[in-house]
């Protein structure tokens, strides 16, 4: 699944990039580190895993992880360029709402 994120997310120099689910934080971790030109955020309603991702992304200077829930984004809408998110969080994401910039919206094929 995380080469199927890569490989389909097209990232330039100061793309600012919200995984939105991030669980224990995997694939914003790997994104972090294979951008480190990039920001990214994790976004994630259990802050169970987000102990966890946090603990686990010490020192990854680029990457920081949030508590939410992909229904009311704690965020302003111009805050992204690019979403990353598994398929079921298409049906409950605010896509309705104006966003200032382009946004890429990364579904892999052979996630869940
Ligand atoms: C199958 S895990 C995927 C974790 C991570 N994306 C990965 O690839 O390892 C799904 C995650 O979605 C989170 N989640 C569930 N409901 C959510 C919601 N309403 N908004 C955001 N994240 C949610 C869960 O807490 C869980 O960490």
């Amino acid at each position: 699944m995380r080469v199927s994120y890569q490989s389909e997310i097209e990232l330039r120099p100061g793309t600012v990039l919200l995984e939105v689910g991030c669980g224990t934080g995997p694939v914003s971790r790997a994104l972090a580190q294979l951008r480190t030109d990039c920001q990214v955020f994790g976004l994630d309603p259990s802050p169970f895993f987000l102990t966890t991702a946090r603990r686990l992304a010490e020192g990854i200077a680029n990457l920081q992880f949030r508590q939410g829930d992909a229904r009311h984004l704690p965020f302003d809408p111009g805050t992204f360029d690019v979403l990353v998110f598994t398929p079921p969080f298409a049906t409950c994401l605010p896509l309705t709402r104006p966003w200032p910039r382009p946004i890429a919206f990364c579904v892999p094929e052979d996630s869940w």
